[in-house]
């Protein structure tokens, strides 16, 4: 123990901690001494000290979770994938059983957070089957982890669990922000009780922030990845009118956001995950066409959209979301990817050519 300006402080948690001010907390918690605080000038309101945290995350294996769990570890963090099997479960992947919503983790000390992504994709032809296991693989899990953690001697201080931008529906040119009400069909109410499932958790008093994520844009996967083919091959053209919003961000910028809700104390409830640009789906397909040098002359009729894809072409394709992320803002957080046509360079310049 050393003595500095009146306050005990313990060497060995302080070690690390000048270079370091985000250190501070972490090193005096984890060290398990009983030390009096230094005075730290706090680099923002709400912002979190604790630099090392344990982490635990569902849906590790997704286009998300992949960048999420390196870019947190970058962070000096510890991430521990949730696992739907036994079978690999390991080091640094531990079993949770979805239809009990237990997590099988068996070492002592806390777990400070928690990042929920797991779902079954929503990509594909909806049929009956799909639509059924795209909310089932939501809401009961949800609900049945999130009674789990409630439950836990020492709970997560958060809980920063997926939802989507379709829990807005189909808008028109309605700007939607975290306060409108969400919208009529299939996917609104989807999201309506996945967000819904984790209220257990919240009565618990674990912070749980419900993020709205919209189009995930990122050349390894999901829509873009899919666009991209056919758009170099100059077959690329607007859906429908094109007249419809589409609500993106990109994966740097939405991992970038996890990260932020993880360290700010004051965030709660729903938070749009979008870039503060929407655009119609005209505009996407211009910009895309632009950014790969290429034309884009056709356009994908909606009867056509509603033919190859049923209800999901309906519901994702043509289904028009001008969602704006107001508490993002609000909070201060600094996109960098906020005009689609800079984000659309900066990803498809970074992957070899077809
Ligand atoms: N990507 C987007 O554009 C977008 C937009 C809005 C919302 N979201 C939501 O954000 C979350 C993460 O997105 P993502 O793009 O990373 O999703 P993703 O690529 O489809 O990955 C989701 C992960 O969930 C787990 N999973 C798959 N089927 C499951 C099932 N039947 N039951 C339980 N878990 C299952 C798998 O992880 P494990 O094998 O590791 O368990 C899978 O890798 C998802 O919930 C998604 O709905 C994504």
């Amino acid at each position: 123990m050393m003595e500095t300006g009146g306050k005990i402080l313990n060497e060995a948690a302080l070690s690390g901690y000048y270079g370091n001010p985000l250190s501070e907390s972490n090193h005096i918690r984890r060290a398990g001494h009983c030390a009096v605080l230094p005075t730290l000038t706090p680099p923002g309101p709400g912002f979190n000290f604790r630099h090392t945290m344990v982490i635990l995350v569902t849906g590790g294996s997704g286009l998300v979770g992949r960048r999420l769990i390196p870019y947190l570890e970058n962070q000096g963090h510890r991430v521990v994938r949730l696992v739907r099997s036994r079978d690999v479960a390991g080091e640094k992947a531990v079993f949770w059983s979805t239809s009990e919503g237990r997590v099988y983790w068996d070492e002592p000390g806390e777990i400070d957070a928690f990042v929920h992504l797991a779902g079954e994709s929503i990509l594909g032809r909806w049929t009956r089957a799909k639509k059924a296991r795209i909310r089932e693989s939501r809401v009961g899990p949800t609900h049945n982890l999130c009674t789990f953690l409630a439950e836990m001697e020492a709970p997560p201080r958060v809980l920063i669990a997926a939802s989507a931008t379709g829990y807005y529906g189909n808008r028109g040119e309605e700007v939607l922000v975290e306060k409108s009400p969400s919208g009529d069909g299939y996917l609104p109410e989807v999201c309506r009780q996945w967000e819904a499932a984790t209220e257990p958790a919240r009565a618990a008093g674990i912070r749980v922030v419900n993020l709205r994520i919209g189009m995930v844009l990122t050349p390894e996967g999901g829509a873009l990845a899919a666009m991209r083919t056919p758009f170099r091959l100059a077959l690329g053209g607007k859906v429908g009118d094109g007249r419809q919003y589409m609500s993106w961000i990109t994966r740097d910028d939405l991992v970038a956001v996890i990260r932020f809700m993880l360290e700010s104390d004051d965030l709660d409830g729903p938070v749009n995950a979008v870039a503060p640009q929407p655009v119609t789906n005209a505009e996407f397909t211009r910009t895309l066409g632009l950014a790969l040098h290429r034309p884009t002359p056709f356009t994908v009729p909606a009867f056509m959209v509603r033919l190859l894809f049923g209800q999901m072409g309906k519901d994702l394709l043509l289904a028009s979301a001008k969602v704006m992320p107001d508490r993002l803002k609000e909070a201060g957080f600094a996109f960098r990817h906020s005009d689609l046509a800079a984000a659309l360079d900066n990803l498809l310049s970074a992957t070899p050519r077809d």
